[in-house]
């Protein structure tokens, strides 16, 4: 590949229609929108897990690091700029082991206790990454939220909390001021207003680590923690521990347990979470859980592939739980909420050693991200809610941070493009393009040329466009059905190396490019260089 982001072109990256080369077709309907693109398809997910929360959001307000009364002030910046709608938080598997009560009230009066992660973690790695020191907690999850103008999105335990302590966390968060107990304790660390907290999950995993539920005995234990939570005249969204993957069984079975006391019951879950992570790279040779999967940054050509082929199961994933969820809620009252995804990688390429589940995002997990974010935006009708695992540190990370060093990924920047989607109407796209043809393990193997997606607010129209190819171009010539294009801009992420990364010695190695597209209400001819993700940014006629 090329070390640019148009290098490829056998014509000029964008053009006035004319007798071209072109290979590739794009054609946006726009008289036929899906529906509202939610805002929070773009949400996040940050787990008080190794050095999500302590080193890459809380660095304490007598830190050397810059900060907004001990969260880290850099990371505030960048997550301003890409819109972050919503926040996912304290968990993952550590959410039905966590105490709200233990992180409120005087910062030296709250309690260690021991990380669900704990047993996972290095000898080496920092004490608070072993035992919670309980310095961030509620309050200052919902300051951080303020910062970054997120709505948050608690996870309750229900693995190891009776249902009181869920109302009561609600109560802690919710109560007018001066109305109860729990409103005044809130008043007396400085915030007597109610934080107003909308998305409450009911355990997290509970076929697993919240639990080890089966899927029937866990619906009845929803019915029971949502029976009586008090409103405060706030709207309360819960959402109920959903499937892993395919697992249908979930699905069906948690919905058939929740009609069975009548189809009522429906009204009372906003969304089922569904969590799916790529992880197995062994192209069919395994199914264990540490050997499948692959390394971050030592990949070859079918490594970049098979993470396609995993990341494209998505749309499966939704249109079959969709499916199964119109077997018992036939309006579809009950939404998807993916708030788990990306891929996961063996240890080995963290930014700080000894962080757990630390992984190095590269360009391909930025083509990865926004092929996933393009298939959320194809189903608005679905997808309410969707949270990528996770925010800093972790897994398919934004940011990577220790100490005083701080870096956005090649993710992070693809969220940046795709914020202009939030709230727009998405809009059927056609796309035809030659596919990419590769030898797999000694069989042919096929994968789609170009994919992506579209949305309209107004007049501004926005294409956002995945080139899988690892070393095509894809010469595009683009077709508006019902409109006319006037002006825009392409914005381009791409490297010539597949395995480049942003990195804290190298921060804007992989950094995406913005060119203003000059073509006159004639057909817009692009060219998408290979592993690339595009924005293109266009205002109709
Ligand atoms: O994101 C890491 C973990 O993956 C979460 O804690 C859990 O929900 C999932 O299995």
């Amino acid at each position: 590949m090329g070390a640019g982001c148009f290098l490829f072109s056998r014509t000029p990256p964008f053009a006035a229609a004319s007798p071209t080369a072109a290979d590739s077709r794009i054609e946006v309907l726009l008289g036929e929108p899906l529906g509202t693109i939610s805002p929070n398809i773009y949400g996040h997910f940050a787990e008080n897990l190794s050095g999500v929360i302590y080193d890459g959001i809380w660095v304490g307000e007598n830190s050397k690091v810059p900060n907004l009364n001990g969260i880290r002030k850099e990371l505030v910046e960048e997550m301003r700029k890409i819109k972050a709608p919503v926040l996912r938080y304290p968990g993952g598997c550590f959410a039905d082991s966590y105490d709200w009560r233990d992180g409120i009230g005087p910062a030296d009066k709250r309690p260690r206790r021991t990380n669900f992660w704990a047993q996972e973690e290095s000898a080496s790695s920092p004490a608070n990454h072993h035992y919670d020191p309980n310095q961030f907690g509620t309050n200052e999850f919902i300051r951080f939220c303020k910062l970054i103008g997120s709505q948050p999105y608690l996870a309750a335990n229900v693995r190891s909390l009776p249902a009181e302590a869920f109302y009561q966390w609600v109560e802690y968060c919710n109560s007018p001021a001066g109305s109860t107990t729990l409103a005044d304790t809130r008043a007396s660390a400085g915030y007597a207003d109610p934080f107003g907290v909308r998305f409450w999950g009911v355990g997290n995993e509970s076929w697993g680590c919240g639990g080890n539920f089966t899927a029937q005995e866990y619906a009845v234990e929803f019915r029971r923690y949502t029976a009586w939570v008090p409103r405060y005249g706030q709207e309360l969204s819960f959402i109920a521990s959903g499937p892993s993957d395919e697992g249908w069984d979930w699905t069906r079975g948690f919905l058939e347990e929740i009609v069975r006391k009548g189809p009522r019951e429906l009204h009372s879950i906003y969304g089922l979470a569904l969590h799916y992570y790529a992880w197995n790279l062994s192209r069919g040779r395994t199914k264990d859980w540490n050997e499948g999967k692959g390394d971050a940054l030592k990949f070859d050509l079918l490594d970049w592939y098979e993470l396609m082929r995993q990341g494209d199961v998505m749309e499966s994933l939704i249109n079959g739980h969709w499916q199964v969820m119109g077997e018992f809620d036939k309006d579809h009252s009950v939404k998807l909420v993916v708030d788990e995804w990306g891929p996961w990688y063996r240890p080995g390429s963290e930014a700080t050693p000894g962080d757990l589940l630390e992984q190095t995002p590269t360009l391909r997990d930025a083509v990865f991200s926004g092929m996933t974010l393009d298939t959320f935006n194809r189903h608005p009708e679905k997808v309410a809610m969707a949270n990528c695992a996770q925010l800093i540190n972790c897994l398919n990370s934004l940011y990577l941070a220790h100490e005083d060093k701080f870096c956005v990924t090649p993710v992070g920047h693809v969220f940046a493009m795709y914020a202009a989607h939030q709230g727009g109407q998405a809009l059927p796209t056609i796309f035809s393009a030659p596919s990419v043809n590769y030898d797999r393990d000694g069989k042919p193997a096929s994968f789609w040329g170009l994919k992506g997606s579209a949305s309209l607010r107004d007049k501004e129209l926005v294409l956002t466009v995945v080139n899988p190819h690892v070393s095509e171009a894809r010469e595009t010539e683009v077709g508006i059905r019902g409109g006319s294009l006037k002006s825009g801009t392409a914005t381009t992420l791409t490297h010539s190396d597949i395995h480049a990364h942003n990195s804290f010695a190298d921060r804007d190695l992989v950094s995406p490019k913005t060119r203003a597209l000059d073509f006159k209400g004639r057909t817009l001819i692009y060219s998408f260089p290979p592993a690339s993700v595009s924005k293109l940014a266009l205002t109709l006629g």
